[in-house]
């Protein structure tokens, strides 16, 4: 039976922070992508989503929480989380800190930091607060696969395996969070980019955010296994390209399809040429990018090929998903 889809009314957000409460797993929308969600500090809930998913019991979960006072409840704040929360939350940031003992093993895959953001989907800002609970959550995808970005996504992937999904619409940035690791406050390290951007971070902090490279990833697998190189796949192999040309596409196969950034002069009377914002507009872009991946990778292409963006603000975080989608297979 597939998933019941619920719509945000109060009594539906009662019924489902009820679920929550109990121990079970309710998938909800916010503001980047969608999450799957447990009481974080009940390990039996936790335990389902790595089933639900078919996620490694070594890849750690994000902790979502509505206010500081919950924070308080699953990790050891500093100075630092104080500057970031004024800045940047509610919002798409998610913070590595410290952990405290709460916080049961298998929400942090044993690693002694816990990832914790505070979500603004109002939705999911009032689920938070009717179940009184930190949630877990992890996007709402078979593991590996793209991030949903609306609740059918959500059903297509995971429908026959879980029973309940909030609806809050189409997510407005569609990328996930950013991810920074600010354990030690002068020394903050990015750990996955998102559309807040390193350098916006650093000038909130007023210290430079070094970026996790695949290189020291390698040495310190543990720490970060969210880097895992090959990541948000579509199933139909996809190829980046620094740019995309006419001339290129007559070369190829008229059954490949080609991502443009934007809507290319010579797109109309073709119906192989994408484009992920027809004004060139990043936000737009990064909204887009894994719905298209998804429409795309379901509509029988051999091959598809997608234009890296401009690399900055959320350009940043749309090239390294579009890279990691890219990356070989194994
Ligand atoms: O936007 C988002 O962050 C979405 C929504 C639902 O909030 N969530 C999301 O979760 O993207 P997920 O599980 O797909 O990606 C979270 C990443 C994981 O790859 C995990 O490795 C990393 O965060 N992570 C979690 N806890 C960590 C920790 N303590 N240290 C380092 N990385 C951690
Ligand atoms: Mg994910």
């Amino acid at each position: 039976m597939p998933a019941q889809i619920y719509h945000g009314t109060p009594q539906n957000l009662r019924r489902l922070a009820q679920v929550l409460r109990r121990g079970g797993l309710v998938a909800v929308p916010t503001e980047t992508v969608y999450g799957l969600a447990a009481n974080a500090l009940d390990a039996k809930a936790c335990r389902q989503i790595f089933r639900a998913k078919r996620r490694p019991a070594n890849d750690p979960l994000i902790v979502h929480v509505a206010d500081l006072r919950m924070l308080a409840r699953i990790a050891a704040p500093n100075d630092a989380v104080a500057k970031l929360a004024r800045a940047f939350w509610p919002g798409p940031l998610t913070l590595v800190l410290a952990r405290i003992s709460a916080v049961p093993d298998v929400v942090t895959a044993g690693l002694p930091s816990v990832a914790v953001r505070m979500p603004a989907h109002p939705l999911l800002r009032r689920l938070l607060r009717l179940c009184n609970l930190p949630l877990a959550a992890p996007s709402a995808n078979p593991f590996g696969y793209l991030s949903p970005t609306t609740a059918e996504h959500v059903q297509a992937g995971l429908g026959r395996s879980i029973a309940h999904i909030l609806d809050g619409g189409p997510c407005r940035h569609g990328l996930e969070s950013t991810i920074v690791d600010i354990r030690d406050p002068r020394r903050p390290v990015l750990l996955r980019p998102g559309v807040i951007t390193a350098a916006q971070l650093r000038r909130v902090l007023g210290v430079a955010v070094r970026t996790a490279t695949r290189r020291r990833t390698a040495r310190l697998p543990a720490l970060a296994p969210g880097l895992l190189h090959r990541h948000y796949s579509p199933r139909q192999p996809l190829v980046t390209k620094p740019r995309i040309t006419a001339a290129m596409v007559e070369r190829a196969h008229s059954d490949e399809a080609w991502i443009c950034f934007r809507k290319p002069a010579w797109a109309d009377g073709r119906k192989n040429i994408f484009w992920l914002s027809a004004r060139g507009d990043l936000r737009e872009a990064g909204r887009q990018l894994f719905a298209l991946l998804r429409r795309l990778d379901h509509g029988g292409w051999r091959r598809l090929h997608a234009e890296l963006v401009p690399a900055n603000g959320a350009g940043l975080a749309i090239n390294d998903r579009l890279r990691r989608a890219a990356a070989p297979r194994g």
